[in-house]
């Protein structure tokens, strides 16, 4: 018989409160904007130390790049890990995948020679099925709202979730299990979309077909990534998860509505995969030299003028899903300490230095008023809110030389430097790697 516990350490067989694992083994990537901050270049850079590289959250809205030599791969739904064929992949249940476009994905990176089979590649039972009557209903929605336009990229992420929330989304596991009662499942799924958009065009038949198809193709890829986690942790694997979308973005804590419809900040890691949070170690921020941001919305230290004209130019601020045009401006220290908050960031990756390479001075947006009231690190939490700042600068001069071959911290000069540790000394977070080029070896380690 189990001993009862008396409140004593001795016969009490309650564990002990559990501390933070001594050597954490989960390292964690995360977007502190607006997203585009080249989290998938520091992804890649932190991937050849990992075992399993892993997506928690969001679905094939994501887009990051990662340039190896002459290639340059851009990621939707995959983690950006798999480029390194070392690592095994994992998409977790915080996920929503539409299955045709993950197949595309998958096959336009093997034409540039990555080879992504099922040991490569392991795909949540729990992550819901985004389909195309959710990215129609995307475009649908977006159109409704005339100038309130939230930006999204209309593949069907949005309701997807909504479905998962409303609870007739259909998951993986319910692809590979009974067809019939999958095939039922999806015939009321599209019913309740017809109910609220009657002008929606389906065709039950020829969708359960094709889905019949893909259930034989994802069929190897699929596991509870739960256990597999689990047992990848108890096992001492290094495990890195990568964040897609961005703090400022995140359904929660970003800038409601002009958000994405998952968690992209931290907690996202522990619902999207099942991780408890003790076994999470590093958390990485990165932060982009100065802020981009897609679609409507305030935008405090925006830079609609020349200035903005040549970040965008230099930058190339495109979008990679879109090839949207994004809006550009000053870095905004008050977001990254609201960011940094919320997210505990244990260091930061400073992403895009060179791009600062031609201005003669340099602005950081250091603090906000708002109705005559000063804010260094509490964000607005409405846009109408936004819309209101008065952005209070600091001016740093520029340093007007190339960078990107510079491959040590005291090479840079000194203007960058003191530009980098005043990001440092105001976001109050220690910078570890700093990026001065699209290639995978245009980084410099801060220490
Ligand atoms: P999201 O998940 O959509 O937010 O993407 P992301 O954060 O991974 O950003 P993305 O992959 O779009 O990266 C932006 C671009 O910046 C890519 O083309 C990268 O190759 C490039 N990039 C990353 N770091 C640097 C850098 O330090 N300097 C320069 N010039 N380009 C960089």
């Amino acid at each position: 018989m189990a001993n009862r516990c008396n409140g004593t350490q001795e016969n009490c067989d309650i564990p002990s409160k559990r501390s933070r694992s001594l050597d954490p083994h989960v390292t964690v990537v995360l977007g502190t904007q607006w997203g585009d901050e080249g989290k998938g270049k520091v992804v890649d850079m932190i991937s050849h130390k990992a075992d399993i590289v892993c997506r928690c959250q969001g679905g094939n809205n994501a887009g990051h790049t990662v340039v190896v030599g002459k290639k340059e791969y851009a990621f939707h739904i995959l983690p950006s890990g798999v480029v390194n064929p070392d690592c095994v992949a994992v998409i977790g249940n915080g996920c929503v995948i539409h299955l045709k476009q993950l197949f595309e994905e998958i096959e336009q990176n093997e034409v540039k020679g990555l080879r992504i089979c099922p040991s490569r590649l392991q795909i949540s039972n729990r992550a819901h099925i985004v389909f195309d009557i959710h990215q129609k209903a995307d475009g649908l929605q977006e159109s409704v709202r005339g100038k309130n336009l939230i930006g999204t990229t209309k593949r069907g992420i949005g309701p997807a979730y909504s479905s998962k929330a409303t609870r007739n989304g259909l998951r993986i596991c319910d692809l590979i299990g009974d067809f019939g009662i999958f095939s039922e499942k999806y015939q009321h799924l599209v019913e309740y979309f017809m109910q609220r958009y009657p002008n929606l065009e389906v065709n039950v038949e020829a969708d359960l077909k094709e889905l019949s198809e893909l259930r034989d193709r994802i069929r190897p890829f699929v596991t509870d990534t739960v256990l597999y986690l689990h047992d990848a942790v108890k096992e001492g694997k290094k495990i890195l998860i990568e964040g897609a979308q961005s703090s400022i973005l995140d359904l929660d804590f970003g800038l409601y509505p002009y958000v994405t419809s998952s968690n992209c900040s931290v907690g996202g890691v522990c619902t999207g995969l099942g991780i408890p949070p003790h076994e999470i170690g590093e958390v990485y921020g990165v932060v982009k030299a100065y802020l981009t941001r897609v679609g409507s919305g305030g935008f405090p230290t925006e830079l609609d003028n020349e200035h903005g004209n040549l970040l965008v130019d230099r930058g190339h601020e495109y979008g990679v899903t879109t090839g949207r045009r994004r809006r550009v401006g000053w870095l905004d220290i008050v977001m990254l300490r609201y960011s940094n908050m919320i997210n505990g960031f244990t260091a930061i990756a400073i992403t895009k230095l060179d791009i600062l390479d031609v201005f003669e001075e340099i602005k950081i947006g250091v603090a906000y008023i708002i109705d005559g009231q000063r804010m260094e690190s509490s964000f607005p939490a409405t846009d109408e809110d936004l819309k209101k700042v008065t952005v209070e600068y600091i001016t740093l001069p520029g340093w007007k030389k190339n960078t990107e071959n510079v491959r040590s911290f005291k090479e840079l000069p000194k203007e960058a430097q003191n530009y980098v540790n005043k990001i440092q000394e105001l976001m109050g977070v220690q910078v570890k790697w700093i990026g001065v080029g699209k290639a995978r070896d245009s980084i410099i380690d801060y220490n």
